[in-house]
C-alpha cells in the first residue's frame, strides 16, 4: 500500500501546533508530578500558552487557508503560524523550565562558601559568583574533585577568574566533627574579615538507610544537621559583614512529607524509602530557613533598637545596619549526578530518558541562577524567610513547612543533635530548652541579641529517638571533639552558645 505523503502547509502548521500544546500539557504534567510550583497562578499562565498555538490554527483552517490553497499567501501565512508554534514552545521552556537568569553584580572583596561545590549545581554557583568577583571557597569532601573542579571552572571561565579566587576546603558536612573543624579552620583564617554569602549546597539521595560514623541518618545529617551546624558555627563571621546572606538549596521534594518524623528520625522502626528521606531532609532546609530567619530578626531589631536608643548613626536603618538574612531555593528539575544513590532502576531509566528529560529539566548552570539570584541581588538586602524558585519569591511551601512549631521543634532536635548547649542557662537557645517538657508561655529573661524565638511555649518535648546520636553507631560519645573544640558561638549581647560543652 503506497505510503501518503502529503506535507501540505495545513499538516505542518497542525503538527507545529500540535507540538507546542503537547510541551505545554507535559511541562504542566512534570511540574505537578515533581511537586514544582503547584499554584493556580503557574497552571493558568501555562494553560494560556497551551492555548496559544491552537487559536491561529483555527483561524488559518476556518476562515483563509481554503482561499488562499496554492498561492504564495497561503505558505507565507503557514510559515508565520510555525514561527508563532516556535516562538510559544520558547515561552514555554523560558518560563516554566529553565527560568530567568540573575543579574549580574560586583562582588569583589566578597568572601562566599559553597558547600558540594565539586559537581553539579554547587559547582556553576562558584562559577558565578567567582565570575562577579568573589573570593570562593569550594567547601567539598575530596580534594581530587574539588581540585578539578577548580581547574575546570578556571579554564572554562578564561580571564575572568583569578586562580586565587577559588581555593578548595576540606569539608564532609555529613560530619559533624569535620563542620566543626572547617568552622574553626575558617574563624582563624578569616579572621576580621567575615562571610559574606553561605550557600548551603551539598547535598545526597540515599537509596538505603545508612548511618554516619557518629550515629545521624545521613540523609538528615548531610543535608541539613551538618548545614545547620556550620551555618550557627559561622554565624560570628556573617555578623561582620554589612550583608551576611545564608542560602539553603532545598527542592520543591519538600512537599512529599506531611509532617516532620520527629519519633523515628533514624528510620530505626519505620520503613526508609529514598524519597521519603530526602523529601524529610529538603523540609529540614526550608522549616530551618523560617526558624533561622525568624530568630535573626529578633536577634537584628534587638540591635538595632539598642543602637537606635544610644543615637548612633543609622540604629534602625536598613540601609546603613548590618544584617543577616536566610532564604531557601528550589533551583528547578536539574540534569546533576544527584541520581547516582538512587536504586539501578531508576538510575539507568533517568539515564535512558535523559535526551527527553532535557525537555524539561535544566542543566547546572541554570539550577545555580537561583542560588546566585538570592545570595547576590541587591533588592534582596535585609529579605529573608523566603523560599525562591526560578528567582522569584514563591507561596508554594508546604503547610508544615510554614509551621513556626514544627519548625522550632526541629531547631531543638538539631541542637540536640549537633550536642549545641547553652553557656549561660538561656532557656531559650540551648539543649537545656529540649529536654525540659513542655511548658506554658512565659516571659523569658532572654538578653536582647538572643537568637531566640520569644515564644518558647509553643515548642514542645521532641520525642525524638537519638539514641545513637548520643552513643554513637562507632561508641563514640555524644558530639565530636572537633565541635567541642569549636567551643563558643556568640549570638549577641551577653547570649553565648557552647558547642558540645564538657
Ligand atoms: N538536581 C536537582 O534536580 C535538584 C532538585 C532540587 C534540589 N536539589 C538540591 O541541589 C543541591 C545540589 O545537588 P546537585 O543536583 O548539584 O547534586 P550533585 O551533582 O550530586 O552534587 C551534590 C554535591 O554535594 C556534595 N556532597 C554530597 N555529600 C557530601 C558531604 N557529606 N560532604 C560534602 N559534600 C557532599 C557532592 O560531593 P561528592 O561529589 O564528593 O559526592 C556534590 O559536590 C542538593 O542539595 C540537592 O538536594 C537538586
Amino acid at each position: 500500500m503506497p505510503l501518503s505523503t502529503d506535507v501540505s502547509p495545513l499538516n505542518v502548521v497542525c503538527v507545529g501546533s500540535g507540538i507546542a500544546f503537547l510541551y505545554a500539557v507535559l511541562v504542566g504534567l512534570w511540574r505537578w508530578c515533581t511537586y514544582e510550583a503547584r499554584t493556580a497562578e503557574t497552571y493558568l499562565r501555562l494553560a494560556a500558552l497551551a492555548a496559544a498555538p491552537l487559536l491561529p490554527l483555527c483561524m488559518f483552517v476556518f476562515t483563509s487557508h481554503k482561499s488562499l490553497e496554492g498561492c504564495k499567501w497561503h505558505l507565507l501565512l503557514a510559515a508565520l503560524l510555525l514561527g508563532w508554534d516556535a516562538y510559544v514552545l520558547h515561552r514555554i521552556w523560558r518560563n516554566f523550565v529553565v527560568g530567568p537568569r540573575f543579574q549580574s553584580v560586583d562582588l569583589h572583596g566578597k568572601v562566599a562558601i559553597v558547600t558540594g561545590a565539586n559537581t553539579g549545581i554547587g559547582r556553576e554557583t562558584s562559577r558565578f559568583l567567582a565570575e562577579m568577583g568573589a573570593k570562593v571557597i569550594l567547601a567539598c569532601r575530596s580534594k581530587d574533585r574539588a581540585e578539578e573542579a577548580i581547574r575546570a571552572i578556571l579554564w572554562e571561565s578564561g580571564s575572568k577568574i583569578k586562580p586565587s579566587q577559588l581555593e578548595f576546603w576540606p569539608l564532609d558536612v555529613s560530619s559533624l566533627q569535620s563542620v566543626g573543624d572547617f568552622a574553626a579552620a575558617f574563624q582563624e583564617k578569616a579572621g576580621h574579615k567575615g562571610l559574606d554569602i553561605l550557600i548551603n549546597n551539598a547535598g545526597v539521595m540515599l537509596n538505603e538507610r545508612r548511618l554516619t560514623s557518629e550515629g545521624l541518618e545521613a540523609t538528615l545529617a548531610t543535608n541539613h544537621f551538618g548545614h545547620f551546624l556550620l551555618t550557627l558555627l559561622l554565624f560570628p563571621e556573617l555578623e561582620k559583614v554589612s550583608d551576611g546572606r545564608v542560602v539553603n538549596v532545598s527542592s520543591s521534594l519538600h512537599k512529599v512529607p506531611r509532617a516532620f518524623n520527629f519519633d523515628d528520625p533514624l528510620y530505626e522502626s519505620s520503613a526508609y524509602s529514598l524519597f521519603g528521606a530526602y523529601g524529610q531532609s529538603k523540609l529540614a532546609n526550608v522549616l530551618f530557613t523560617f526558624e533561622l530567619q525568624r530568630r535573626l530578626e529578633v536577634l537584628q531589631s534587638n540591635e538595632a533598637n539598642k543602637v537606635g536608643r544610644k543615637g548612633e548613626r543609622g540604629g534602625g536603618d536598613l540601609a546603613v545596619r548590618r544584617v543577616v538574612t536566610a532564604n531557601a531555593v528550589h533551583p528547578g528539575n536539574v540534569q546533576t549526578e544527584v541520581a547516582r544513590n538512587m536504586p539501578w532502576y531508576l538510575y539507568w531509566g533517568q539515564r535512558i530518558c535523559s535526551p527527553i528529560l532535557w525537555c524539561f529539566s535544566k542543566n547546572p548552570a541554570q539550577g545555580a541562577y537561583t542560588s546566585v539570584h538570592v545570595a547576590t541581588s541587591p533588592a534582596l538586602r535585609g529579605i529573608g524567610g523566603k523560599f525562591f524558585v526560578n528567582c522569584d519569591v514563591t507561596g508554594d511551601v508546604s503547610a508544615v513547612a510554614r509551621d513556626p512549631s514544627v519548625a522550632g521543634r526541629l531547631w531543638a532536635m538539631s541542637e540536640e543533635a549537633c550536642g549545641l548547649t547553652a553557656a549561660t542557662g538561656d532557656a531559650t537557645v540551648g539543649s537545656s530548652s529540649v529536654n525540659s517538657g513542655p511548658r506554658k508561655k512565659r516571659k523569658t529573661n532572654a538578653p536582647a541579641g538572643t537568637m531566640s524565638n520569644g515564644d518558647e511555649a509553643r515548642h514542645t518535648t521532641p520525642k525524638t529517638s537519638l539514641r545513637n546520636v548520643r552513643t554513637g553507631a562507632n561508641g563514640s560519645k555524644g558530639t565530636s571533639p572537633g565541635v567541642r573544640r569549636s567551643a563558643r558561638l556568640r549570638v549577641g549581647g551577653r547570649a553565648e552558645r557552647k558547642i558540645g560543652s564538657k
